[in-house]
C-alpha cells in the first residue's frame, strides 16, 4: 500500500465499475472477448488486495442488465467466464476469509451460472472477511422497483404499514440489504457515468474515474482512487 494512504480514513466499501475491456482488446489487434478474459486478471488481484487492505465490501460491477444487448456470443463469454472464474478462485477466495454475495437479477442467468455461484457461496458462507458483491444482471433501476415491487406485496398482506416505509427500511429491500453504501467508486474506461450503478447507494459516493483501461488495472490504480478518496472533504450537504 502506497505509504502516502491514511489507514485510519479507509473507504469501508468500494464499488468499481470494470470498463475498457473491449477497447483494451482493440487497441492491441485481439478480439473484445479476449479483454474480458485478461479481465479476470483484474477481478483476481482487485479481490485479493482488497481483502489484504482492510476493506469490507467491495462491488464489482460484472454484468448490466443493459449488456443483454450486445451480440449473443460476447454475452456466453462474459457467462462462462464468470463460471470459469468462480471454479477456478473459489479456494484461494476462501483461504483469504472472501465472502461472497450475488446482486442482480439472477433469474435471466444461465442454469450453468447459476450452479457456479451456488457452490461458490455456499463454499464461502462461513468466512468473516471482506464481503465481495459480483453484480450481475443488475440495474440501479431495476433493484428500486424490485424493493417496491416486494414493499407493496408486504403492505398489501398487511404486514408493513406505509408509514414504517422511510429510507432506512426502503433500504432493507435492495440487493445490498446490511451493507454500508459505497463510499468510493471507481470507473475506468474513460467514461464519466454510472450506466446504473447503485443508484439508490451512491447518492454520497466519492467519484473516481480513470482512462485506465480494465484489464490494466491494479494495485497502485487502487492506491491512487483511495488517495483520491482521501483528499476529499465529505459535507453530506454540512459545512465540514
Ligand atoms: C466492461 O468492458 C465489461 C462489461 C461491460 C461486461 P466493455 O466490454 O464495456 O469494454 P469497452 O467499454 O467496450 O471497452
Ligand atoms: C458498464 O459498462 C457495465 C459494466 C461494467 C458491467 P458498459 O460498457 O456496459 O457501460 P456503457 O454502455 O458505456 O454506459
Ligand atoms: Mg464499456
Amino acid at each position: 500500500m502506497n505509504q502516502k494512504i491514511n489507514p485510519n480514513n479507509m473507504p469501508r466499501h468500494i464499488g468499481v465499475i470494470m470498463d475498457g475491456n473491449g477497447r483494451w482488446a482493440q487497441k492491441r489487434g485481439m478480439m473484445r472477448t479476449s479483454g474480458h478474459r485478461h479481465a479476470m486478471n483484474a477481478v483476481k488481484t482487485a479481490i485479493s488486495y482488497c481483502s489484504q487492505i482492510g476493506i469490507e465490501v467491495l462491488t464489482l460491477y460484472a454484468f448490466s442488465t443493459e449488456n443483454w444487448k450486445r451480440p449473443v456470443e460476447e454475452v456466453s463469454v462474459l457467462m462462462n467466464l464468470i463460471v470459469e472464474f468462480l471454479l477456478k478462485e473459489t479456494p484461494e477466495m476462501k483461504a483469504n476469509n472472501v465472502v461472497l454475495r450475488f446482486i442482480g437479477d439472477l433469474s435471466r442467468v444461465p442454469e450453468k451460472s447459476i450452479k457456479a455461484i451456488d457452490y461458490s457461496v455456499n463454499e464461502m458462507k462461513n468466512n468473516s472477511g471482506l464481503l465481495v458483491n459480483i453484480a450481475l444482471n443488475y440495474g440501479g433501476r431495476n433493484e428500486i422497483v424490485h424493493a417496491v415491487k416486494s414493499i407493496c406485496q408486504k403492505v398489501g398482506e398487511g404486514d408493513l404499514s406505509i408509514d414504517q416505509i422511510n429510507e432506512q427500511t426502503f433500504a432493507e429491500y435492495l440487493y445490498t440489504v446490511g451493507e454500508p453504501d459505497p463510499d468510493l467508486i471507481i470507473r475506468s474506461g474513460g467514461e464519466t457515468r454510472l450506466s446504473n450503478f447503485l443508484t439508490w447507494q451512491s447518492a454520497y459516493s466519492e467519484l473516481y474515474f480513470t482512462d485506465v483501461f480494465w484489464p490494466d488495472f491494479g494495485e497502485d490504480e487502487f492506491d491512487n482512487a483511495i488517495l483520491y478518496f482521501q483528499a476529499k472533504d465529505r459535507r453530506y450537504g454540512g459545512i465540514g
